[in-house]
């Protein structure tokens, strides 16, 4: 790999005798369905083109590093220009300045915090030995942060960065609340858990039939047409094949909301800023295989890969969890150099990324303080997410349980309203409106 960086986290590799065993041949099924469909002549094609259009961007990515991921303020978010506009949307990630004042985050962080050590012996999170990602959903500093007017200002613009047909009666970019966990990471304990992965699913971008025609022009040779910001496509697409741990909910995109200062090395986001390009390759790669060669010229020469549907695996894939990918498995990525930290982050501040943007989590935390944020995504109105919602709020009035996509193997078997601090439906701000995004309303 050229220009590795000098350190480089021990996370996994994805070889095919480490893949997803295929005994009844199902997975070598969904790549020949693919080519059916296609073409092998039309895959080669959007091959060749992906990983040409990689050669310049990741030399671009790692030559301006974290200084690529823009930064808004969010009175500028209010008033994007259409330029400005396109270059976020380009990107697939971005971060947004102060959403709420420092003063508001550093209460809503010291809430937390005591909401946290109140509650601590009913509180479980991952990892199991050490948890930071904590599994609360319903602390009044989550319900505040996602239900706070200029927040939920913010998640409808990012909504709207979507189009969906002017005609759907069932899409609208008015936010939902998702109720996801939150995190406090304290220092000095190495963590390395979330490695490069793609959320929104993995294998189900192939096999499910409305999930795969989003990305339709991927693997018929105009990688360069793929829209990814069609919701009338993707609302219908199921993110979950067989449950495991997966967001069932079609978030536009994921976000922190930073409560406490971090910067590099503390526990922060590491993104690969560009998504398009990123997502077509990580279709393409099951399609083909690498030059006997092992010289990295060789390797990196996507000419010299060889189109072969002779097995069923599917580099990064296991169906029950979120798409991986590896310097070795997806080498055009140049993973090593192309996952970009994000900027210091402080109080108050947001980063979103889009449902198929590659990120990872940094392995160590060498700061002094605890590292936290709030999950809160942009989450669009579609069928699915209100009937997902519709349950999400059953489980929030009685008594607090965990969300269904928070709920399989890790059932919680307390009730949040029960807890020291516990305020309910009066911890939603924004009234009518952040009601309606929580559910509360009839959806
Ligand atoms: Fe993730």
């Amino acid at each position: 790999m050229p220009g590795t960086l000098k350190v480089w986290p021990d996370w996994p590799e994805f070889t095919s005798s480490k893949g997803e065993a295929d005994p009844t041949g199902s997975l070598l099924k969904y790549k020949q369905e693919i080519v059916s469909i296609n073409g092998q002549e039309n895959i080669q094609k959007s091959w060749l083109k992906v990983c040409k259009e990689l050669e310049t961007l990741t030399d671009e990515i790692a030559e301006k590093g974290t200084n690529i991921i823009p930064e808004v303020k969010y009175e500028d978010m209010l008033n994007l220009s259409e330029e400005k506009k396109e270059e976020l949307k380009k990107r697939g990630c971005f971060v947004v300045r102060g959403v709420v004042s420092e003063e508001q985050a550093n209460t809503w962080f010291k809430d937390l915090k005591q909401f946290y050590l109140d509650n601590k012996s009913d509180i479980s999170g991952w990892p199991e030995e050490t948890p930071f990602v904590l599994r609360l959903y319903w602390s009044p500093t989550q319900l505040a942060a996602r239900s706070h007017p200029r927040h939920l200002r913010l998640q409808r613009i990012l909504n709207e960065f979507w189009h969906d047909s002017p005609t759907s009666p069932t899409t609208s970019p008015d936010p939902l609340s998702y109720a996801d966990a939150v995190r406090i990471r304290p220092p000095k304990i190495p963590f390395p858990g979330l490695g490069p992965h793609i959320d929104a699913g993995s294998l189900c971008r192939w096999v499910d039939p409305a999930y795969r025609s989003v990305y339709d022009k991927v693997f018929a040779g105009s990688p360069e047409e793929l829209d990814l910001y069609d919701l009338e496509k993707r609302k219908d697409a199921k993110q979950s094949m067989d449950g495991g741990y997966h967001s069932t909910v079609l978030r536009a995109y994921q976000g922190w909301t930073a409560l406490t200062a971090a910067g590099k090395q503390e526990g922060s986001l590491l993104l690969y800023p560009d998504v398009k390009t990123t997502i077509a390759y990580v279709l393409l790669r099951p399609f083909f295989s690498p030059p006997e060669s092992d010289k990295e010229e060789d390797i990196m020469d996507a000419s010299k890969w060889k189109f072969d549907i002779s097995s069923g695996w599917f580099p990064g894939t296991f169906r029950n969890e979120s798409q991986r990918a590896a310097p070795g498995s997806h080498p055009h990525l140049r993973v090593r150099e192309c996952m970009v930290n994000i900027p210091r982050m402080e109080p108050g501040d947001t980063v979103w990324w889009h449902c198929d943007m590659l990120h990872a989590v940094e392995v160590e935390h060498l700061g002094e303080n605890d590292a936290s944020v709030v999950y809160v995504a942009a989450t669009p109105t579609t069928e699915i997410n209100k009937a997902y919602m519709r349950e999400q709020v059953k489980a929030f009035l009685d008594g607090g349980k965990a969300p269904a996509d928070f709920g399989g193997d890790y059932s919680v078997d307390r009730n949040e309203s029960e807890f020291k601090g516990w305020v309910g439906e009066a911890g939603i701000l924004s009234g009518e409106e952040g009601r309606r995004a929580a559910g509360l309303v009839a959806l």
